[in-house]
């Protein structure tokens, strides 16, 4: 009996990037493919690639470029490489002369070829390389393959209209387009009935969700209708971009208790030269408004942010603005990057870029500042109970994990035979350390515990 191909996704980026891959797992495994952990003996390679920043983008064509000596090994092997980087401009054509040995390229635009592409591949034909300039429609068929359970990442909408000036995600993603509100609905309750614990909604900007839907459809009518969704489930959505945050959603958010007290609110800078630059389309005090007013409704939502250093003609001055608005939202956490130049955007025609040196100065400044912050709301905690949702099992600290609803970090034991994995569970704090927090289990709990 022939044994069975195998297939392994090496994935780069954001969580949009996670979830496609899950998709492509789906296709993979539809084919009879199944999962192996290792790249060395699979017989089907997949790279996701990432093109956000220029570090995720050289990783990519370092990993690709490792895979030579591999294949010269395992002839048989297929390589696929996919994503934002191959749907930028001119890439994949550099990269088919680069790679000769890759077999198959394609965008992100038509994941859905990933299947026609494979076969014909496997069935001996030659190299396949197929981009789409425009981005498809949105499609509903294509099966997945989950890989992080209790979480299940859902889509709400695909792209970006908002060309901020230093970013590429609006070239390689193409325009904005919501799925219709009652697939979303009914793929969470699916989810939910499955038993999934925790659904994260995605969307480069979920706040735009509906808007060419045509109807009034929004953000804050799905989450009000995914409230009618009964069971014993956390919500949780990324990105919003603070320009489109309204009171509505806010609103929404509270009267759904499914939905975690939790926002990823991306300022990017503080100061109003540089946000105005960014075309971010909010000034600082715009921010701080919206800050407040999520706190009237929501009193201890936690918020996490993006920040970016370096971005051009940044000066001193604009960076402590950056650091002042940090202090004074008290972010739980956030993402901190060095302004990264990608070609075509317009931020990368601008001529006062910062010098590197400048730019590390600055992050470590930010990342120690933030650091400070994240340990003082952790150190809160000592001696006091929360509920998290177990998530993993760390194998290096030897000890379970799972995160409370404003998304802290709980390590702790677990003496008893079944798994706590997709469990809610209330915890005492017993240690704080840096910004891990130890607990010790009370009592196994539910989802609404945590209002
Ligand atoms: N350089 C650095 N960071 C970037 N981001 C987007 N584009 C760039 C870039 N060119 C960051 C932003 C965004 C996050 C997903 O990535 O902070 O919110
Ligand atoms: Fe990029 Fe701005 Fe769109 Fe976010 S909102 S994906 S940063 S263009």
């Amino acid at each position: 009996m022939a044994t069975q191909k195998t297939y392994h996704i090496v994935t780069y980026g954001c969580q949009m990037n996670i979830h496609e891959s899950e998709k492509l797992a789906g296709i993979a495994e539809k084919l009879g493919f199944i999962h192996t952990e290792t790249v060395e003996n699979a017989d089907l390679v997949v790279f996701n690639t990432c093109c956000i920043r220029e570090n995720a983008e050289h990783r990519a064509a370092g990993n690709i470029g490792a895979l030579k000596q591999i294949k010269r090994k395992n002839k048989n092997m297929i390589i696929a490489v996919c994503g934002c980087l191959t749907q930028q401009k001119g890439t994949a054509e550099d990269f088919a002369k680069k790679f000769p040995f890759v077999d198959i390229f394609f965008g992100t635009h038509n994941v859905e070829e990933f299947e026609t592409l494979l076969l014909n591949r496997l069935n001996g034909k030659k190299r396949q390389i197929s981009l789409w300039e425009k981005e498809g429609n949105v499609n509903e068929t294509l099966p997945k393959k989950r890989t992080s359970y209790p979480n299940a990442w859902v889509n709400v909408m695909y792209g970006c209209n908002n060309f901020c000036t230093y970013c590429i995600v609006p070239y390689v993603r193409g325009r904005e387009r919501s799925r219709k509100m009652q697939d979303v609905v009914n793929e969470v309750r699916g989810l939910v009935l499955e038993g999934y614990k925790e659904i994260t909604l995605l969307g480069q900007n979920v706040n735009s969700y509906g808007k060419d839907l045509g109807d009034d459809t929004n953000f804050a009518s799905l989450i009000r209708a995914l409230g009618e969704i009964k069971g014993d489930y956390w919500i949780r959505f990324m990105t919003s971009h603070p320009k489109d945050l309204s009171e509505d959603l806010v609103i929404a958010m509270k009267e759904n208790p499914h939905v975690c007290h939790s926002l990823h609110l991306p300022v990017q800078a503080g100061s109003n030269a540089v946000l105005h630059a960014m075309n971010r389309k909010y000034t600082a005090e715009d921010y701080l408004n919206k800050i407040q007013m999520l706190r009237k409704h929501i009193p201890d939502c936690s918020v996490t942010s993006d920040l970016m250093v370096g971005f051009p003609g940044e000066t001193e001055e604009d960076f402590v603005d950056t650091m002042k608005l940090v202090s004074s939202v008290r972010y739980l956490n956030a993402f901190t990057f060095v302004y990264s130049r990608r070609k075509g955007t317009v931020a990368d025609k601008m001529d006062c870029q910062v010098p590197e040196e400048t730019k590390k100065d600055r992050i470590m400044r930010l990342i120690s500042l933030q650091n400070d912050i994240t340990r003082e709301i952790s150190a809160e905690y000592q001696g006091k109970e929360t509920v998290i949702l177990c998530e993993d099992y760390d194998e290096k600290k030897q000890l379970y994990l799972g995160r409370n609803q404003y998304g802290l970090m709980v390590y702790f034991a677990w003496r008893q035979e079944s798994i706590p994995v997709g469990k809610f569970l209330r915890v005492k704090i017993t240690e704080v350390g840096g910004i891990s927090l130890y607990g010790e289990v009370l009592e196994e709990t539910q989802w609404l515990s945590h209002q």
